[in-house]
């Protein structure tokens, strides 16, 4: 699983890394209990960490740490829990991680460590060379565990949600999606893109048009997958939306994996599992909350957009227009990287304290809440402009409209 959607969200890292602070900021944003693991074993045994070293040793600590993160990690809602930087040397407390939470490595670098910690309280930051001899025996162990890297506390919140946000991602998404895929895409963006996966491609019409219930049945009478296959949508919002309804509904919900290729499908609709088809009645009036195994974000994705489109990216509060992509524009004019993360991070935060899943099960409820899909809100004279429901023309929506193409070759272009 490469989310924390129903797990803890563990935080391991060097001395000095930040665990506790940003483990406090994240569970704040989302909404959970924040355990620190250190600081509950100074309460439970009233001493520091460094008496406890004094009088026990280090033997003894590693003990009662690793009681106490066996004890935080088995049980309770999910929460954040920040571990020690030498919780990860105990076997014990990696298997537990393994079974038990979505890790993340906050990464630091030794020197900069040294910088914040040496010479402080901290037991073992008293010697500038064993604490870079330690730094560098403990990195295999904290790849090891941890599915995620972050550096600070936006990093770590999308890292929850499933969210990897890199420029040139498209080019490792082989590495990242395993098993059996089939790829459902924007027609308009195969033919500016490579598919992302050698896998068999199912085309859907740019735009609203793929969102029609005569498209969704047309790929899943297409889709070959069994249930562990994973759909992987490459495409704006659109296609993410139909893409992650026919994941959520064929075999009674299998995986799927969100490549958007559009600044709204980037920093909103590929985020948090909101999946929908349109009626003609209305926008996104049958849906599911299915949370995608991942999303992953290529800013580079972007530059295809037309020159108004890299502009509103540069512009927050502006919505794209439904132009599809054709040309490239230059690269100075879309959002930078941070700010994009800055909008994927409030996006997810707000999504995953939104949501509340099943236990250990993905979440595949098609239950729609009350409020924006609501019958009332099905009422033209109710309908908000601008709401998830407000009414468009039947005639938008042709009965069937996903392109036969389920072996489409991938393009050179
Ligand atoms: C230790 C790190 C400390 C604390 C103890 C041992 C370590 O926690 O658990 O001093 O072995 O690296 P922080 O990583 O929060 O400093």
């Amino acid at each position: 699983m490469a989310h924390a959607l129903d797990r803890h969200l563990a935080l391991v890292g060097f001395m000095g890394a930040g665990k506790s602070t940003l483990g406090a900021q994240a569970a704040e944003r989302l909404g959970r209990r924040f355990v620190d693991l250190d600081r509950e074993l100074e309460r439970s045994l009233r001493q520091t960490i460094p008496q406890i070293f004094g009088a026990r040793g280090e033997a003894d600590f590693r003990e009662l740490e690793a009681e106490a993160a066996l004890e935080a990690l088995a049980n309770g809602s999910p929460a954040v829990v920040a571990l020690g930087g030498g919780a990860v040397e105990t076997e014990q407390i990696r298997r537990a991680l393994r079974e038990h939470a979505f890790t993340v490595h906050v990464e630091i670098d030794p020197a900069t460590a040294w910088i914040r910690v040496g010479g402080g309280d901290r037991p073992l930051a008293q010697d500038e060379q064993s604490f870079h001899e330690l730094h560098e025996q403990r990195s295999p162990l904290y790849d090891e565990v941890a599915q995620a890297v972050a550096h600070d506390v936006d990093g770590i919140v999308l890292a929850a949600a499933g969210i990897e946000l890199e420029e040139g991602l498209l080019a490792r998404l082989p590495e990242l999606v395993d098993g059996d895929v089939e790829v459902v895409a924007d027609a308009t963006v195969l033919a500016l893109h490579r598919p992302p996966l050698e896998a068999p491609v199912h085309a859907l019409r740019g735009g609203e048009e793929a969102k029609s219930l005569g498209a969704v049945e047309r790929l899943w009478r297409e889709l070959r997958l069994g249930r562990d296959g994973t759909i992987v949508a490459f495409g704006g919002g659109c296609t993410t939306d139909m893409a992650g309804f026919a994941a959520a509904t064929y075999l009674r919900g299998v995986p799927w994996v969100a490549v958007p290729t559009t600044l709204v499908g980037q920093v909103d609709a590929a985020i948090g599992g909101k999946t929908a088809i349109n009626l003609p009645e209305g926008k996104n009036l049958v849906g599911a909350f299915h949370w995608p195994e991942r999303t992953a974000i290529d800013p580079a994705l972007l530059e295809t957009l037309p020159p108004e489109e890299q502009r509103t990216s540069a512009t927050p509060s502006r919505t794209r227009s439904r132009r599809p992509a054709t040309t490239t524009a230059p690269a100075t004019a879309r959002r930078s990287p941070s700010a994009c993360s800055r909008r994927c991070a409030s996006r997810a935060r707000t999504r995953l304290r939104s949501t509340r899943c099943c236990d250990r099960s993905p979440c595949a409820s098609t239950a729609m809440p009350p409020g924006p899909h609501s019958r009332a809100t099905r009422n033209p004279s109710t309908a908000r402009r601008g709401s998830s429901c407000s009414r468009l023309p039947a005639s938008r929506w042709p009965a069937s409209n996903c392109l036969s193409s389920r072996y489409a070759r991938p393009s050179t272009r």
